[in-house]
């Protein structure tokens, strides 16, 4: 049992690759200062930002304008994704060097960007440079058509927010087939069910890939390479409408719920660094934070209350779950990035890793 004295440990910086930043577009939801500080607070020092924005970002320009808001308003440091369009297969791989990697949307969801005829995904899976990871939204039948596909193209693949059984046990028959798939889960598929709707209520509690059973995600922990929020903010004005968007806020939850779950004896620390650190570094090929660690009280009970404090989004579907473990300091390139409460970094302080130098690839498969 939790101790009420103090238990701090030091872990590496933790690395959220799926992130809904809302800058530019919808800055209400969220912006960069405001995601950046989250994550700060929540243990995580480098985010990758998804391309879903207003512009979406698809090509030389919607980047450069995107990254130019990330530089002066970002305090973490980050990577920004570049969405795949029906029509721009032939020009978007210019960008990759600059890029964390591709992201394909092969179902409906909280996006302009989806792409329904796999011709066009087969296009995409050519010419997005073979080192460099395509991630996909890619549900049900969709995880195994995507699978497929990149693996008749030889090239490797990387499935965003598996939540069902049918999902993760595909990923599974394909490694052990040797197929070059990575994929990711977000913590709202692993503590969160469908039994928890009614409590959130149904309009907040709708997420793409929507709540389901996580008993077969535990199952097969294994599988599952990587941790990342799919930090999604709609404001609760949205969330509480007659058509709510889809997504959860989650940067301030995940290590404290994670934490937590290695209190429980579901999952060991080497499982959280190797998932929510080394993972997520070498499928990407992002490079090592100098001098960037976070101390966590693993001894620390709290209550999750019904927002969290740095998120515009002022909600969270984990209101009220009891959990053992929290983010004591943060540490980014030598300086205290966060300490009990108080984000103390500035924005621009966070720099955008495909700046520097390119880190010699650790292979993955
Ligand atoms: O729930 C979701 N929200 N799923 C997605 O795929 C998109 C995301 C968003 O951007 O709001
Ligand atoms: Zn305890
Ligand atoms: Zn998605
Ligand atoms: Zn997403």
């Amino acid at each position: 049992d939790c101790m009420t004295s103090r238990n701090i440990i030091k872990l590496p910086g933790f690395i959220d690759v799926h992130v809904h930043v809302r800058e530019p577009g919808a800055t209400y939801k969220e912006d960069f200062a405001s995601c950046t500080a989250a994550a700060l607070a929540g243990g995580i020092t480098m985010i990758c930002a998804m391309p879903n924005t207003n512009p979406p970002v698809i090509d030389r320009a919607s980047y450069d304008y995107a990254s130019a808001l990330a530089r002066v308003s970002a305090r973490c440091d980050y990577a920004l994704f570049m969405g795949a369009s029906s029509s721009n297969f032939d020009t978007v791989s210019e960008v990759a060097p600059q890029a964390a990697a591709l992201k394909m949307y092969l179902n409906q969801t909280f996006s302009t960007l989806t792409l329904d005829d796999m011709t066009i995904w087969q296009k995409h899976l050519q010419n997005w440079p073979k080192k460099m990871p395509v991630c996909a939204h890619a549900e049900r039948e969709k995880t195994g058509a995507v699978i497929l596909m990149a693996s008749l193209l030889d090239r490797p693949i990387h499935i965003c927010h598996v939540a069902r059984k049918e999902e993760i046990l595909i990923i599974k028959s394909a490694k052990e087939r040797g197929l070059k798939v990575t994929c990711e889960v977000c913590p709202h598929h692993l503590f969160l069910s469908t039994s928890d709707i009614d409590d959130i209520g149904q309009g907040r509690a709708e997420v793409r890939p929507v709540l389901c059973s996580p008993e077969e995600l535990w199952k097969n922990i294994d599988i599952i390479d990587v941790f990342a929020t799919d930090h999604a903010p709609h404001s609760v004005q949205e969330k509480n409408s007659e058509k709510p968007p889809p997504g959860f806020p989650g940067l301030e939850t995940i290590l404290p719920l994670l934490l937590n779950a290695v209190h429980e004896g579901r999952l060991t620390l080497e499982d959280l660094i190797n998932k929510f650190h080394r993972n997520p570094r070498k499928i990407f090929n992002l490079p090592e934070q100098p001098n960037t660690y976070v101390e966590v009280d693993m001894d620390y009970e709290w209550t999750i209350p019904q927002a969290m404090e740095f998120s515009k989004s002022k909600w969270t579907p984990f209101a009220g779950m009891q959990v053992c473990g929290a983010v004591h300091r943060v540490t980014l390139r030598g300086e205290i990035a966060y300490v009990e409460g108080q984000v103390l970094v500035p924005p621009g302080f966070g720099q955008n890793v495909r700046d520097w130098p390119t880190p010699k690839n650790i292979p993955y498969y």
